[in-house]
């Protein structure tokens, strides 16, 4: 990915970039659950009032983890 991909911001209730994902996953990251642990992406639940497209991050950070081969088998901070 390119720096300024990975400057963007994937989390707006967190704010919480995509290179910080990145790098809960080279921490060992594998689910939903770990890179909510790590980074605390995905536990802000006002996705609808501060993400600019309406919804939660939780599919834009399972891609990342499809991307690099992980299992995405956890849930969002809003479907808790
Ligand atoms: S955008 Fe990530 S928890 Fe709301």
């Amino acid at each position: 990915m390119e720096t300024n991909t990975m400057s963007k911001i994937i989390c707006y209730c967190k704010n919480i970039t995509i290179l910080e994902i990145e790098q809960a996953i080279l921490k060992g990251a594998k689910t939903l659950d770990d890179i909510q642990a790590i980074t605390s992406a995905c536990t802000g639940n006002k996705c609808k009032e501060l993400n600019p497209s309406g919804r939660c991050c939780s599919e834009d950070i399972k891609v990342i983890l499809n991307d690099t081969g992980s299992k995405a088998i956890s849930h969002c901070c809003c479907s808790k």
